[in-house]
């Protein structure tokens, strides 16, 4: 996959004295889904300000597709949608003309069957009449998605699509941001839930302080943390682990009453059978047995502790 965004030792000062981006470098792929996670205030909307070319870098370059966001502003932003953080739209003006009118910013011609075609895409046809103030928070939302590709950009940023919407249309907005992929887009988007980024992206980074933690492949980085525990409920308590199983490195819980035994969810192997059948052998009844997953979650909250 070739580059389409470049970011290269970033930094963001702001007037306040706010290092809000720190020596910030990341190369983004054309047509992956990358997601940045980091909590309040990490600076995810810095980076992505100064990559749409609305906050200028006190330091370092950025490119899209080869262009410079500051010397080119006008040619990279119109390669590059963004659906803001806040819900910031016209009250008084209908669903379709607001679409319309936000293609008519980037001096697109209108193109009538492009803009209805973007309207059914975010299920806002029904609605394509209605007054903006008149819409739930999640159709608002659409609509600001139907916004930021109203001009066919390559690009689209995403500003915590997930803030304010429900279980479902989150999923339903997951769908959209998959298909959007489907059609060639590459996407950025930050996000709080581990579980968005978990669900849809195919890099996540982790970004907290105005730094990059980490890039990394969500599969490389669930397989490569992502260990699984099995919890093993006894039926009777037992006071140590016998020496026959000290090669299982389990640790004994609740006084006696559990035994948990961490393995690699991905090996081929991952000693349960033989576990289990050595327990046997070693006269020890089982009342219960359960599984549980290292999350992207768990993954998270370590790497922004340390
Ligand atoms: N215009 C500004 N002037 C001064 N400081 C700012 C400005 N915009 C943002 N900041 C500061 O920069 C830091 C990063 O803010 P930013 O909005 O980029 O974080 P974020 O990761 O998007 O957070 P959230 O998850 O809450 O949206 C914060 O400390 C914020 O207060
Ligand atoms: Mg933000």
């Amino acid at each position: 996959m070739s580059t389409i965004i470049e970011i290269d030792e970033v930094n963001k000062v702001f007037a306040t004295g706010e290092h809000a981006v720190k020596n910030l470098s990341l190369n983004i792929k054309e047509g992956e889904i990358i997601a940045l996670l980091g909590p309040n205030g990490a600076g995810k909307t810095t980076l992505i300000s100064m990559i749409c070319g609305i906050v200028s870098p006190s330091s370092g370059k950025i490119k899209v597709n080869g262009l410079d966001v500051v010397d080119d502003y006008r040619k990279t932003r119109s390669m590059i949608g963004l659906v803001p953080q806040e819900l910031t739209l016209e009250s008084f003006e209908t669903v379709s003309n607001s679409i319309k009118f936000s293609r008519g910013l980037f001096g697109k011609k209108g193109n009538k069957i492009l803009i209805e075609n973007l309207i059914k895409q975010l299920s806002l046809w029904e609605k394509r009449n209605t007054k903006i103030m008149e819409l739930s928070g999640g159709m608002k939302r659409r609509v600001l998605i139907a916004k930021a590709l109203s001009h066919e950009p390559q690009i689209l940023f995403l500003d915590e699509p997930s803030a304010g919407v429900d279980v479902e249309l989150r999923k339903e907005m997951w769908e959209i941001i998959k298909n959007l992929k489907k059609d060639g887009a590459t996407i950025i988007l930050t996000t709080h839930y581990i579980e968005e980024a978990e669900a849809i992206a195919d890099r996540v980074g982790i970004i907290n302080n105005g730094e990059l933690l980490l890039v990394e492949e969500k599969k490389e980085l669930l397989s490569k943390m992502g260990s699984k525990t099995l919890t093993i409920e006894l039926a009777s308590k037992i006071k140590s682990i016998p020496k026959s199983l000290s090669s299982y490195h389990l640790q004994l819980l609740n006084n006696g009453e559990k035994l948990a035994f961490n393995y690699k969810s991905n090996d081929e192997s991952t000693g349960i059978t033989s576990l289990l059948m050595d327990i046997k052998k070693a006269d020890i009844k089982l009342a219960d047995l359960s599984t549980s997953q290292t999350s992207l979650e768990e993954i998270f909250v370590d790497m922004v502790n340390k």
